[in-house]
């Protein structure tokens, strides 16, 4: 990967979703700062100096782009596991958790007809958690109690993805993604555009999350997942 490394962007994907449209592939894209950080589902994502965010830019088609983002989420675990002996797992879809709180998103948009993704990762390293999302967030340092080096960060990240990506094997990558879940047998309510729906968390694929409600068994593919015990 040949990373670009900026002081100050509004947002990394949207910089990065520029260049893949322009042809560009396999390139990364950090940020000291950003100014107009995107969370899911039309968030905003705080950005202070000290937190890590970068956005890669891969090929991949329709098939692939579930697997991207599953492996995502893993290979954020596995790095942030070289730092700390803590607990970190993923909630459903992309979210890393530590302590109950929240120290990693992921924000992964697709161009299907030019077969690109550009895969957003934000991690609170050193940055200061504010005042209003203290009781939802987290950072390592918090974890810690002392600061690490962002940029090697990075690079442990983007070694273990890479070794993933050699040799792109979905099977595995979802049986180490459900090993890692937080959200697999628990009891959730998650909140889609539409609707919202209550039950017990059967199974994870890459098509969706699969639930057991009062009534049946339910594949959901996109929305907010709160954990309810
Ligand atoms: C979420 O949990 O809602 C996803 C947050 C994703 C944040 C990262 S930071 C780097 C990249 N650039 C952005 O604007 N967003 C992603």
């Amino acid at each position: 990967f040949e990373i670009i490394h900026l002081d100050r962007i509004d947002s990394t994907n949207i910089y990065a979703y520029k260049l893949a449209k322009e042809g560009e592939r396999n390139i990364v894209v950090v940020a000291d700062e950003q100014t107009f950080g995107k969370g899911r589902l039309d968030r905003a994502w705080f950005s202070d100096f000290g937190g890590l965010y970068f956005s890669i830019v891969l090929e991949s088609d329709v098939d692939r782009f579930p697997v991207l983002n599953f492996l995502a989420s893993l290979c954020v675990v596995k790095t942030l596991r070289n730092y700390s002996n803590k607990a970190f797992g993923i909630k459903w879809p992309n979210d890393i958790i530590v302590n109950n709180k929240k120290i990693c998103g992921i924000l992964s948009e697709v161009n299907v007809e030019r077969g690109f993704m550009v895969l957003g990762i934000g991690i609170n390293v050193n940055n200061k958690i504010r005042e209003e999302i203290k009781d939802i967030a987290t950072s390592l340092k918090e974890v810690e109690g002392k600061e690490f080096n962002k940029m090697e960060i990075l690079k442990t990240f983007l070694e273990i993805f890479e070794s993933y990506l050699i040799n792109l094997n979905p099977e595995d990558i979802l049986r180490e993604y459900k090993e890692n879940s937080l959200t697999l047998d628990e009891y959730v309510k998650i909140i889609t555009p539409n609707r919202e729906i209550l039950g017990r968390v059967v199974n994870i694929t890459y098509e969706g999350i699969i639930l057991q409600t009062d009534e049946k068994l339910e594949i959901v593919d996109v929305g907010d997942c709160i954990h309810l015990r």
